[in-house]
């Protein structure tokens, strides 16, 4: 079939949607209501840009499976562009092509597999302990002695703790101390690289107006990464000078290795940090506000860490593996809140989905928070069941199309080793630690989309001492 027969949306209802109900807020929402009103293919226009969801998990494996080498999430001409302009480097995030084939195969080799994971095991276990220390600290302050106010404060520290670890290979101390300026600078970025991200995952026609370097130029900035890159730099050429011995983490080992240019060392670490943060913080956020609502599930996953663990032990990336409910709640969590809750592609060769002739260079939505709640694929889809992603017999198992919260092959997150890691431990210390409860100033908390898809409000809950 012919592309002009697909169903969808007009274009001036779009407008509506968006402008006059606030769409940008209900982006997951109206990709719900669109496929069930259209079906699961069905197409969009936004001003010039024509864009096919696609909302099927059987057609979204089609698409992911045969990708070529480099494929392609969106139009990142202007992002490109101002880059190019300001003599900038594209980061993993931006790049497309040779360029980001050739960063892709560089930083594989030191994050992708869980073996490289597990390396960061001693310092993510260092920073929480850190974190139930702030926790501490911060229950103290409230009257009750227990409840935590917006616990995305406290992970969104954690998280960036993490990554400073893992790509300087030190400390900021971020979780500990109140703020520091490094500390405003970055959030102040991120804030406004979310900013970004929501006009421009909605493809509107602002990131193509003629303006657009000047719109760009507002909110891309590597003053995140040029400051750690270049005190990084110093640091090791002081070393060299006096003969020391070079260790360190993955900033060490880009600018010593040589395979990517200083431009590019920049570019990826601000992306790195853009990409990682937020993420991870909102999704731990969303498991401790899952926990709090479930406690017999909280229950079963606290038995299962002591049986395994005692109260005590500093859980490594060994032990995760003998969990397996723990990571159905991180899976169960990241299903009905995924952060990125659509993905795109653009077709790169001519392609028949659903029936329709996709001609090559077509935007695709691959609408992952739809299929996460499609009833056929997750019964009770609304429900938090993490027990169903437990593997009893091969035809027991959730076919993860449906959910692919970090996406899937070559060009899904390079970070998802890192995530999980850092989610699964941190978790496990914080339930051996404490039972996670409502309390009185838990409100309750839907997702909102704001460039990812976030808590539409504070998630307070009560730390109570085992
Ligand atoms: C819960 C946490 C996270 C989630 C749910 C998540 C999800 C995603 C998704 C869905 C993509 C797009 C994949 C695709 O297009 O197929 C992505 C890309 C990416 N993520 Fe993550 N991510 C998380 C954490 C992280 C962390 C901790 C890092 C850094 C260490 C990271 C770095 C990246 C980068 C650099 C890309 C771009 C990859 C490329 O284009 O080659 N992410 N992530």
């Amino acid at each position: 079939k012919d592309l002009r027969e697909m169903p969808g949306p007009k274009t001036l209802s779009n407008l509506i949607e968006f402008f006059w109900k606030d769409g940008f807020s209900r982006i997951h929402e109206i990709q719900l209501n669109h496929a069930q009103q259209y079906g699961k293919i069905f197409k969009s226009h936004f001003g010039p840009q024509l864009v096919v969801s696609i909302a099927d998990r059987d057609m979204v494996a089609q698409i992911l499976r045969l990708e070529g080498q480099a494929p392609q999430r969106s139009n990142m001409e202007s992002w490109q562009e101002y880059r190019e302009l300001r003599g900038r480097a594209t980061g993993l995030i931006s790049a497309e092509g040779d360029q980001w084939l050739r960063m892709r195969s560089v930083l594989r080799q030191k994050v992708v597999k869980p073996k490289d994971a597990a390396v960061f095991t001693g310092g993510i276990n260092e920073v929480v302990a850190d974190l139930i220390k702030r926790v501490n600290f911060l229950r103290s302050q409230e009257a009750d002695g227990e409840t935590i106010c917006n616990v995305n404060d406290l992970f969104f520290k954690y998280a960036m703790e993490i990554l400073a670890c893992i790509q300087i290979g030190e400390f900021l101390n971020l979780v500990r101390a109140n703020k520091c300026t490094t500390v405003s600078t970055i959030i102040g970025s991120i804030g406004n690289y979310r900013e970004f991200l929501s006009i421009l995952t909605s493809s509107f026609p602002i990131v193509h107006c003629p303006n657009q370097t000047l719109c760009l130029g507002l909110f891309l900035d590597d003053s995140i990464g040029q400051i750690h890159v270049d005190n990084k730099l110093k640091e090791l050429q002081s070393k060299l000078e006096c003969g020391e011995e070079i260790t360190g983490g993955l900033l060490t080992y880009l600018l010593m290795s040589k395979e990517l240019t200083v431009e590019e060392i920049y570019a990826n670490t601000t992306e790195m940090l853009l990409a990682g943060v937020d993420t991870t913080s909102f999704t731990l956020s969303w498991t401790t506000y899952l926990l709090a609502k479930h406690p017999e599930v909280q229950q079963a996953v606290y038995e299962e860490i002591v049986n395994n663990l005692g109260t005590q032990q500093l859980p490594t990336a060994e032990d995760v593996s003998k969990l397996p409910l723990i990571r159905g709640v991180l899976k169960e969590t990241l299903r009905l809140f995924p952060v990125l809750p659509g993905n795109g592609r653009v077709t790169q060769e001519d392609m028949v989905i659903g029936g329709y002739l996709i001609p090559k260079g077509t935007q695709l939505a691959l609408c992952h928070y739809t299929t996460s709640y499609d009833e056929d694929l997750f019964p009770s889809a609304k429900e938090f069941r993490p027990e169903r992603w437990l593997r009893k017999d091969n035809l027991d198992r959730v076919d993860n199309f449906g959910s692919i919260p970090f996406g899937y092959g070559i060009r899904s997150c390079i970070g998802k080793r890192i995530a999980e890691l850092e989610i699964h431990l941190s978790l496990i210390r914080l339930l051996q630690a404490f039972q996670i409860d409502v309390s009185s100033k838990t409100k309750p908390v839907g997702p909102k989309t704001h460039g990812l898809l976030t808590p539409d409000g504070p998630i307070n809950v009560r730390f109570v001492d085992r």
